[in-house]
């Protein structure tokens, strides 16, 4: 099953209306923003800074962008026109943000235009990273900065055990929603190849003790991904739709994931003597 994150406008509406919502709860999450916030502070803006938020979905990144000291303007561009409108409409008076339907491969502005580029849970949804980070360094001006956060996503458990039926449902979800869930592990490797130095990388957890939130639903799209595929009838999706909310109810749901961080520099341009 493809990553639905590829390709969000070829979803059904109800489809991509729940996706539009995952995005919002996953940034309301108080853990969630933590790790933005820490991802942020690893970036240092310059006053006035021009900053681009690649693949910016409802834009819970770009608004946070808006408001942060040194930040002049901020440009939103999302392959998905839902998500797009979506983000324009929760951006609405907030005046240094702007939106643009655009792929992150083919970028619709010219060389240099900004100080800043920002990659957030993006890259491992795209097939072809290295030409959205060749655009990103092409549209960065010399000395410019990279940010990139992505989930190591082939970390993600629920498991309680060697052999526990509600990982099977993680793995599904995780199958069917990243494109590369061992991207930040070549990001490294990429960045340096498209002409970035001065890197920077990090890992960050994120751990659920009391479920409900964030792993829940990733549990939840799993089991759906499952019974749509036909792989478990509705017994076994409601069971295991059961099973999680029993180890939520008694305390013992468990849930992981790490993320990273990369920042890097656009080398500034050599001075002629
Ligand atoms: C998991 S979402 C992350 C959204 C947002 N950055 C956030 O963290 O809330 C991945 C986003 O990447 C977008 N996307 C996927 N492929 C893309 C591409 N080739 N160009 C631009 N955006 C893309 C999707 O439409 C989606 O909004």
């Amino acid at each position: 099953m493809p990553d639905v994150w590829a390709d969000v406008s070829a979803l059904d509406s109800a489809m991509q209306d729940r996706l539009a919502g995952v995005l919002e709860d996953r940034g309301a999450d108080a853990q969630q923003r933590v790790l933005r916030e820490t991802f942020l502070a690893e970036i240092a803006f310059e006053m006035d800074a021009r900053v681009l938020d690649v693949g910016c979905g409802t834009g819970v990144l770009t608004r946070r962008l808006a408001g942060r000291p040194g930040v002049a303007s901020v440009v939103g561009v999302d392959s998905a026109p839902t998500l797009v409108e979506r983000a324009r409409e929760l951006a609405a008076g907030l005046e240094n943000v702007a939106f643009e339907v655009a792929d992150a491969r083919a970028l619709p502005f010219g060389d240099e235009e900004f100080d800043v580029v920002v990659f957030d849970s993006t890259l491992s949804h795209v097939p072809g990273p290295d030409a959205a980070l060749a655009e990103a360094f092409r549209v960065l001006r010399p000395g410019g900065r990279l940010g990139v956060f992505d989930g190591d996503y082939a970390t993600a458990t629920v498991a309680l055990g060697d052999h526990d039926p509600l990982q099977r449902c993680v793995d599904a979800m995780m199958a069917a929603s990243v494109t590369d869930r061992r991207l930040v592990r070549r990001l490294p490797a990429l960045v340096r190849a498209c002409g970035f130095d001065d890197l920077s990388f990090s890992s960050h957890g994120f751990a659920e003790i009391s479920g409900g939130g964030y792993m829940l639903s990733v549990v939840d799209r799993g089991v759906d991904v499952l019974r749509s595929r036909g792989e478990i009838g509705e017994d076994v999706a409601s069971a295991l739709e059961a099973e999680a909310r029993r180890r939520v109810a008694a305390g013992t749901f468990f849930g992981h994931i790490a993320y990273a961080s990369l920042t890097a520099h656009k080398p500034a341009r050599a001075a002629i003597v």
